[in-house]
């Protein structure tokens, strides 16, 4: 068993696995090379050569104990027939939402359209590089993914003024988006996946009292179609007040936590294992502050199933000196 499955099952509390969000990407160098002759994103993430070579890059650098599939939360609105771009400098553009058309279409023409995302999956799985460790797949949570599909960019300085008016159109989008993402998420796991990623992104941008209707009932809803494929699933909910009510009901096997989290609170609240919370911009500061800040983590959750990793993902600015320091004083605790 991997070191990651031994925390989730076994709980175990000495072993420290670590693994980082965004650890395929802009920061470094390897990757910068292959993004510069492949300017379309979408078209890269369906390269499956590319991709799995991508999703290797930071396996052959440093000694971490998870691949992540180079991918992204989009190439779901994507495989709905939704247009997707991204735009340098400014980040994702999603076309017109067009909701008959998207009620219209099924499995097999969604599978069809995001195919090599499993066979990258599979190419990696197999791949001697990720022998004992965990091949990570990954969705967005209806939530986050329903907030691109309808705000149609990123809603980091506000949603759409009348965002919730239309109550028919967000409540067949949940249903439609859980639909395909059981789809999404059987195909990865068949394909090699062990643990799948819920990323809920945009958990924070609401209210307590909508949380049960748009996070709760349709995360957990996942929650359980992954369990019932005998796969373990991780939840970050970014960005929420309440780590531990959350847990509580969505009931993921692990919780991501984001840096504005106080983790000694945490470790006291939740019982479940605990990734991640350390400060992606702590990588960008020296390395004694880096290692103090590692040890932090590390210390405070030294009794605690833990699996090491940032609160959000590495910032493309990052030296990649930075990160083989993080690995290596992760792996030297
Ligand atoms: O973690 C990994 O190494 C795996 C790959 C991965 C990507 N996106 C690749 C990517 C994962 C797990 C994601 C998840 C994702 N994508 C999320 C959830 C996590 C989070 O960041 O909150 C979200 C919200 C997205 C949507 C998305 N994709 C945005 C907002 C952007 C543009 C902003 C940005 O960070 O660049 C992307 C583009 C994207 N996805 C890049 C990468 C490597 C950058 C592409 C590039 O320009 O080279």
């Amino acid at each position: 068993m991997s070191p990651i499955k031994k925390v989730i099952i076994n709980k175990k509390t000495d072993l420290n696995p670590v693994w980082i969000m965004r650890q395929a990407g802009r920061y470094l160098p390897e990757f910068r090379e292959i993004r510069k002759h492949n300017t379309d994103f979408i078209k890269l993430c369906l390269n499956e050569k590319l991709s799995s070579e991508i999703t290797l890059q930071p396996l052959k650098r440093f000694d971490l104990d998870a691949a992540i599939i180079f991918s992204d939360i989009l190439m779901l609105p994507y495989g709905l027939d939704q247009n997707v771009e991204f735009k340098k400098n400014f980040g994702p553009v999603l076309g017109n939402l067009n909701l008959e058309k998207i009620s219209k279409l099924d499995e097999i023409d969604f599978v069809k359209k995001v195919y090599p995302v499993y066979k990258a999956i599979n190419l990696v799985n197999n791949n001697q590089i990720t022998k004992n460790k965990s091949t990570i797949g990954f969705v967005g949570a209806p939530w986050t993914l329903m907030v691109y599909m309808i705000n149609q960019q990123s809603p980091k300085l506000k949603l759409k003024k009348d965002f919730f008016k239309d109550n028919f159109l967000i409540n067949r989008i949940l249903i439609i988006l859980e639909k395909f993402l059981k789809v999404h998420i059987k195909n990865q796991i068949d394909n090699g996946a062990e643990v799948i990623q819920i990323f809920d992104s945009w958990a924070g941008l609401l209210d307590e009292k909508d949380l049960p209707n748009y996070v709760y009932v349709p995360t957990l809803n996942l929650v359980d179609y992954i369990k019932s494929l005998d796969t373990s699933v991780i939840c970050f909910p970014r960005g929420i007040k309440d780590y531990k009510n959350y847990c509580e009901i969505v009931r993921p096997d692990v919780i991501c936590i984001d840096y504005e989290v106080d983790p000694l609170k945490i470790s006291k609240e939740i019982k479940i294992p605990v990734q991640g919370g350390l400060d992606p911009k702590v990588l960008l500061t020296n390395k004694e502050n880096l290692k103090k800040e590692i040890k932090k983590y590390l210390d405070i959750f030294k009794d605690h199933p833990y699996i090491f990793n940032l609160g959000h993902g590495v910032l493309p600015e990052t030296d990649p000196n930075m990160m083989d320091y993080l690995v290596k004083t992760v792996k030297d605790y």
